[in-house]
């Protein structure tokens, strides 16, 4: 998946790594949304982790940054990522680093 992601032009991977050893990595891509949406392109960020002994040290904060940057450099003005709505750390990191509520996803098991 992630060899897919970097022969993907619309699509990044940013590491954050000390002395050789991996800290965390995010990968975000660029699509496009409905065209009822106003805002056609979007972009979302599609995995982010962080080891756990090196959290709540801005790893994540800053490997989210890099993305956004990425992003608006193309021309994109909206970044959406997917949390599971009982996953509470990752709602909090999520709003504390600006993300609000865009739609509710309902789902039922058949
Ligand atoms: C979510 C995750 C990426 C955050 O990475 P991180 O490097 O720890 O985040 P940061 O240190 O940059 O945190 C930035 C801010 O987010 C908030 N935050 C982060 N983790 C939090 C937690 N567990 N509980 C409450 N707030 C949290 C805090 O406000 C924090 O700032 P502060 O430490 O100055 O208070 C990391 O916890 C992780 O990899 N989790 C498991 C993987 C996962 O579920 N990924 C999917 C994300 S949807």
């Amino acid at each position: 998946m992630l060899a897919a992601t970097l022969r993907d032009p619309e699509a990044a991977i940013f590491v954050c790594e000390r002395d050789g050893a991996l800290l965390g990595f995010c990968t975000v891509r660029i699509d496009r949304g409905p065209p009822i949406q106003l805002e056609v392109r979007r972009a979302e960020i599609t995995d982010l982790i962080v080891r756990g002994n090196e959290r709540r040290r801005g790893v994540g904060r800053g490997l989210v940054d890099r993305a956004l940057a990425w992003v608006k450099e193309r021309g994109v003005e909206r970044c959406e990522v997917r949390v599971a709505g009982l996953n509470a750390e990752c709602q909090r990191f999520w709003r504390s680093i600006g993300f609000g509520d865009l739609m509710d996803v309902l789902h039922r098991r058949l």
